[in-house]
């Protein structure tokens, strides 16, 4: 089938989604990133917003085989923030005109943890109520897997959004790069529980895991689809060098500007199937090309994530290799992010939650 005749249809399916992503001359592409800024502009408008993100432990139970946080990785530091230090980064956002944060960690399930978490939830909200702010920061958590009554002590405490990556949605493939007792099965229950216990809820994948094919890609679209996620956040695999995969660095090295590439088409893919989710332009495209966030808002992402994590503790927060800004202070963040929002020419909504309007139509 012609290009023109899919990026015309009202609904691709998944047989459009694969010859979308098989696409690779620039013209064509072109297409697609136009069609996809233009149902951006129609779904979510052209504001970009801010989620300013804490990553406030690299202690992790869990021992995905790509990630540089991993439990089994002993060539890093563990860290921990202080509720006083996760505060002071949330009051910082709420008066530099973030709307919102995610508070990111490596996961764990043990009652202390879920503890400190509930308190510094509460206690965000309640200081950074203002004029500006009504309702307080909007809260994120990306914080893993779960229990029900987790989930909903966590909901209950103010934080209103969580992401959780389901990594990819072909089966076998998630076994091969996950240690058996992190299942399948055990995280798309944990979307569903997420939704229940009332969160918007955000998913994603990583695209370019070795192995993975673009049907797989086109699978994880529908798979957002069916399990109706509100948010998503995409980026590409990158090699952590602590990694079973860096003896592929060769090979991967070379296919290294597809996958780039092919990331920001899958937003482009996501804007076109799903059009009215939030969709975040990723650090890891930034990690990849130093214009990569920008190309991903200019694909059809309309929200970006300016780190926050105090500087002295970023370098310990690397799931993959080259991860930008880790020199930085949030203050730098914040002056790069807006130049490089401005520099695409789109507007960015200050002090504003920025809720998917696809979770809001559900209410
Ligand atoms: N490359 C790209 N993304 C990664 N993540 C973890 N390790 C890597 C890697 N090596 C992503 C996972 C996880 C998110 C927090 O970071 O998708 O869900």
């Amino acid at each position: 089938m012609n290009l023109n005749n899919i990026l015309n249809k009202e609904k691709i399916n998944k047989d459009d989604i694969c010859i979308l992503l098989n696409l690779k001359d620039y013209e064509s592409i072109e297409k697609v990133r136009l069609k996809a800024y233009n149902l951006m502009l129609k779904y979510v408008g052209e504001k970009v917003y801010l989620r300013g993100l804490i990553e406030f432990s690299n202690i992790c139970v869990n021992d995905c085989f790509y990630c540089g946080i991993r439990k089994s990785n002993n060539n890093i530091k563990r860290y921990t923030l202080t509720n006083e230090e996760i505060l002071e980064s949330a009051l910082w956002a709420a008066e530099n005109g973030y709307g919102s944060i995610v508070l990111q960690s490596g996961e764990r399930n043990d009652e202390q943890f879920i503890n400190k978490l509930v308190d510094i939830i509460k206690e965000i909200k309640d200081k950074t109520i203002s004029d500006t702010l009504p309702n307080g920061l909007g809260i994120t958590l990306c914080i893993g897997e779960q229990s029900y009554k987790t989930y909903r002590k966590l909901f209950e405490a103010g934080a209103h959004r969580y992401l959780l990556r389901i990594e990819t949605t072909n089966p076998e493939l998630f076994k091969k790069i996950h240690p058996p007792k992190q299942t399948y099965e055990r995280r798309v229950e944990c979307l569903h529980l997420i939704k229940e216990a009332g969160f918007q809820l955000g998913t994603g994948v990583m695209i370019g895991i070795p192995g993975q094919t673009i049907e797989d890609l086109a699978n994880d679209l529908e798979f957002f689809r069916i399990i109706d996620a509100d948010m998503i956040g995409m980026g590409p695999f990158i090699i952590h060098s602590d990694t079973i995969y860096q003896k592929m660095y060769d090979t991967y090295d070379i296919e290294k500007r597809r996958i780039y590439e092919l990331s920001l088409l899958m937003i482009a893919c996501a804007r076109i199937y799903l059009k009215d989710v939030n969709i975040a332009s990723t650090t890891a495209l930034q990690a990849m090309y130093p214009v990569g966030r920008e190309m991903g808002l200019l694909f059809g992402a309309n929200v970006i994530m300016p780190l926050l994590t105090p500087t002295y503790v970023r370098s310990q927060y690397q799931l993959y290799n080259g991860k930008p800004c880790i020199d930085e202070f949030s203050s730098e963040c914040y002056d790069c992010i807006i130049n490089r929002i401005k520099s695409i020419n789109r507007p960015i909504a200050y002090n504003e939650w920025g809720d998917s309007p696809h979770f809001n139509k559900k209410r």
